[in-house]
């Protein structure tokens, strides 16, 4: 007897299980085009070796600190789209922060304030007991060095110890109301205690590149040292066509050797060659000089002067970046600014003469590789570790989000993060907006089917089918083997949904045979072939030979 019938009552409707959706800004790529990226990429591979760069793979975390201090502090990136977490074990100390987090007044009654509210001190005992052994365990972990040894946890167990006490004296001469203010401050002041490092999801990868360049001691190579990357890299930005959260990077970093501007030249021409082997439509290259960290600290004060005097004509973004980063100013695309930005002071007009030199130089080694570029005194870039020579480059159906590269040179980098003073330059492709360009231009390959679909009926077919399948597959064919029998009719159907360009048809006639049926799927033509002959036919004549993308 159901359980409804004997109690009478209806069963409770199964709660739907929740469905789930890749998060906000990341997607899924689906064999529909995880080809394309894989031509992408198989080309980075070989373009990038030609020009004598070897791939690194580096890690997809890192502290923080690394990210705050190439980046800077001041940049979008740092401030406002790391995914940032900290990272430690399980402990005790995790246990009582989230009772003490989550602990709430229960009591329904209001408690008056003064030596006769007893009451209250019960009413907020366990409270109190929990911040006290919050205190005792972390005071324990910050000695044994369970948790972070630094300043910051140092003197935050200071003011909290006090904070503990202050809280035990005032219980009893507080009102409730106080009594839970406080309670809300303690909460909200035992999250300052870190448990652990403090990691971050890359949100590009220079920053390691030059990290790893240090601690492998790589200024004892042969320099420079020329790395490429790809791989997925993080910002939290509003997600738009060409703009996610999880994107892909190919990027190449020169580190080392001198600041020749044939080296800058040279790795905006490998990109370009890389762009030109992939028929990248539209696109164009924009080159500026920011200076050296002298003569651009001058121009920045001669800019922000400028920009003080047409303030009241800027928007609040730019009002707020004269005082932080007046060159980014120079960026804004708010159309009500454009008039204004180009009766700036230009950064030209202000270079040093070493400055100057160095970026007519890139010019004509350019010039020399064939290398077309424009001027774009405006391009500042948003992170803070250029210095000279910037670049970027946009495609053609992009929308917006129309920069599929960025780079520059960064001299002083490695140096910045404890390495030796290291001259360097490199660049970032957005892989996800190349693949668009290339989809939007119809420069995309189609997607492959299967070469050979083995329609096979009977149980000694099966035995000659599991063979051939394994032959075929052996020569680099696409093969599918159905795993269970279906009739000629059925098979031939599902070969042509699969895209498949032959049908191998192996009956008992076949076997018996020894004569094998091959059928172009796009005419329906069909020929016998021995085994032996097939195998022939097929790399002779390569008609079903792995198709080049
Ligand atoms: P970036 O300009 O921040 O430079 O990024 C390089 C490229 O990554 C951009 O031009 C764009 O194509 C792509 N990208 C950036 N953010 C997103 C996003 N949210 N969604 C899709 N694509 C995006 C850097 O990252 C530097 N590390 C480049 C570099 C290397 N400079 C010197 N060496």
């Amino acid at each position: 007897m159901s359980e409804s019938s004997a109690t009478g009552q209806q069963p409770k409707p199964a709660a739907k299980p929740r469905k789930f959706q890749a998060i906000k800004g990341v997607r899924d790529l689906l064999p529909a085009e995880t080809p394309l990226w894989n031509h992408v990429e198989e080309t980075a591979h070989s373009v990038f070796g030609t020009f004598g760069f070897s791939e690194i793979r580096l890690p997809i975390f890192e502290p923080t600190e690394l990210f705050a201090r190439s980046i800077g502090l001041d940049t979008d990136v740092v401030s406002k789209e790391m995914y940032t977490f900290e990272d430690f074990d399980s402990s005790q100390l995790l246990d009582f922060r989230n009772a003490i987090i989550t602990w709430q007044d229960r009591s329904a009654t209001e408690t008056l304030a003064g030596p006769l509210g007893i009451g209250s001190q019960d009413r907020f005992k366990l409270f109190f007991d929990l911040i006290q052994i919050f205190f005792t365990l972390g005071r324990e972990s910050f000695a044994k060095g369970i948790i972070p040894r630094t300043p910051e946890n140092d003197s935050f167990l200071r003011l909290f110890e006090g904070e503990v006490q202050e809280f035990q004296l005032s219980i009893r001469s507080h009102s409730d109301a106080e009594n839970r203010k406080s309670v809300d401050q303690l909460k909200e002041r035992v999250r300052h205690l870190k448990f652990g490092d403090s990691l971050t999801l890359r949100p590009e990868a220079t920053a390691s590149v030059c990290r790893a360049y240090i601690e492998h001691n790589m200024q004892q190579l042969p320099q420079p040292v020329k790395l490429y990357y790809m791989g997925p890299m993080f910002r939290r930005e509003r997600p738009q066509k060409g703009r996610y959260r999880q994107f892909y990077q190919i990027g190449a970093e020169v580190l080392g050797g001198n600041d020749s501007p044939g080296i800058d030249a040279e790795v905006i021409d490998m990109v370009m060659t890389f762009f030109d082997k992939l028929q990248l439509q539209g696109l164009e290259l924009d080159i500026n000089s920011i200076g050296c960290r002298e003569c651009r600290q001058k121009y920045v004060e001669v800019l922000r002067v400028a920009l003080i005097k047409v303030k009241d004509q800027l928007g609040p973004d730019s009002q707020r970046r004269i005082e932080t980063n007046p060159l980014r100013v120079l960026d804004s695309k708010l159309p009500s600014e454009q008039e204004i930005i180009a009766t700036l002071p230009r950064m030209a007009a202000h270079l040093c003469a070493d400055c100057a030199e160095h970026f007519a130089e890139v010019k004509r080694q350019l010039e020399l590789r064939g290398v077309i570029y424009r001027e774009n005194w405006r391009l500042v870039r948003g992170l803070d570790y250029y210095m000279r020579t910037t670049f970027e480059i946009t495609a053609q159906g992009l929308g917006s989000q129309n920069a599929v590269c960025g780079g520059g040179r960064y001299d002083g980098l490695v140096e910045l993060l404890g390495g030796p003073p290291t001259k360097g330059i490199g660049f970032a492709i957005g892989e996800d907006r190349l693949i668009l360009s290339l989809q939007e231009s119809g420069k995309a390959p189609a997607a492959r089917g299967r070469d050979i679909y083995l329609a096979w009926m009977g149980e000694k077919a099966l035995a000659t089918a599991v063979r051939a399948a394994k032959d075929l597959r052996a020569a680099g064919y696409r093969v599918e083997l159905p795993v269970t029998e279906q009739k000629f009719g059925k098979a031939l159907s599902q070969a042509d949904k699969l895209g498949s360009r032959y049908a191998l048809i192996l009956g008992e006639d076949e076997v018996s045979s020894g004569e094998w049926t091959l059928k172009t799927l796009a005419d329906g033509s069909q020929k016998k072939y021995t085994e032996s002959d097939l195998l022939e036919f097929l790399r002779e004549g390569r008609h079903a030979a792995p198709q080049q993308l």
